[in-house]
């Protein structure tokens, strides 16, 4: 299964080349089929595309680069983090293949969203020759992301559908607003996982497609734009205002996946290193995922 998956993402992968060699998108070619400025069927999305980039997005952000890590500030000082013991027996919760597949995700997500956000803001970074390596290095991360982004979104697919323990876990924050350790209903994934993972999944695929579509600009095919009924520009700015949204959703959550990992379960990271939790984690955290393992004997 997993040579036939290699395989298709090689073939991908190869296709996306042979495409991109045989097309006119590079040098003067890059914005043939842009109209310019003012041409018949350029203007359909542009005066919303002005209003929310002059007014919205970098603001945004911002908000969020301040305001999310301030909110973690306040929540571990007062509530302060979760300590579960060391000690105690350890569980095997994911394996080689999805470690590996989970590291190289994190590993772009950290060039990415750093790079994002030196590009959004580059006239504060002395634009030029800085922000454009930063533009370089935001497309070599992302390639990593989505060599890597198909096997997570198999690999975890399984354990992140609904399940009612979600609901009774969303209505107690999962346990979030107390202090110190608590049983709460969670399998394998708790509701807040399962959230972030469709986000970075499904909402990672429209963030390679839109930033393939900015990177190459004159990518003109005509299939997109007939379905569409939008010109090539307007698909530009479609592109642009989707990454500039699903992205603050995932930065957003990429800090609070960060803050849990790092700082509000103490010792959380080392499980995607080692492929082990805590049994005291687990007895907590994931209690529904507890007892079934329990249940199966593998405890
Ligand atoms: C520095 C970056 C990252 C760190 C430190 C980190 C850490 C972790 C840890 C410790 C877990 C296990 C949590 C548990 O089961 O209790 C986990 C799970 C997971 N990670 Fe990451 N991760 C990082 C980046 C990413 C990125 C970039 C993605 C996706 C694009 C991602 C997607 C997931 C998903 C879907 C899970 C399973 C559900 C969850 O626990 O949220 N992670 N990560």
């Amino acid at each position: 299964m997993k040579k036939y998956l290699f395989l298709f993402i090689a073939s991908l992968f190869l296709a996306s080349a042979a495409f991109a060699a045989d097309s006119q998108i590079w040098d003067a070619m890059r914005v043939q089929n842009i109209l310019g400025y003012g041409q018949e069927g350029t203007l359909k999305l542009g005066q919303l595309f002005v209003m929310l980039q002059a007014n919205y997005f970098a603001q945004v952000y911002l908000a969020v680069l301040v305001g999310v890590p301030a909110v973690f500030v306040l929540h571990y000082l007062v509530l302060g983090p979760k300590i579960f013991s060391h000690d105690g027996k350890k569980i095997y919760a994911f394996s080689l293949y999805s470690r590996v597949v989970h590291q190289i995700a994190a590993i772009s997500f950290l060039v990415l969203v750093p790079t994002g956000f030196i590009m959004m803001f580059g006239s504060y970074f002395g634009g030029g020759s800085f922000v454009i390596m930063m533009k370089d290095l935001h497309g070599l991360a992302t390639i990593a992301f989505g060599i890597v982004i198909v096997p997570m979104f198999l690999v975890w697919l399984k354990d992140m559908f609904l399940h009612l323990d979600d609901i009774k876990w969303l209505m107690i924050l999962g346990g979030y607003m107390h202090k110190g350790k608590k049983v709460v209903p969670a399998g394998k994934f708790n509701a807040g996982q399962k959230t972030w993972y469709w986000m970075a999944t499904l909402g990672g695929m429209v963030m390679i497609l839109t930033g393939a579509a900015m990177y190459f600009l004159d990518f003109n095919i005509a299939m997109v734009n007939e379905i569409t009924g939008l010109s090539q520009i307007d698909l530009l700015r479609v592109s642009a205002i989707l990454h500039a949204v699903i992205g603050l959703g995932i930065t957003a959550l990429f800090f609070v996946h960060i803050y849990m990992a790092v700082f509000a379960i103490k010792g959380a990271i080392h499980s995607i290193i080692t492929g082990y939790k805590e049994e005291d984690e687990v007895k907590h955290l994931h209690s529904s995922w507890y007892k079934k393992l329990k249940k199966q004997g593998k405890i």
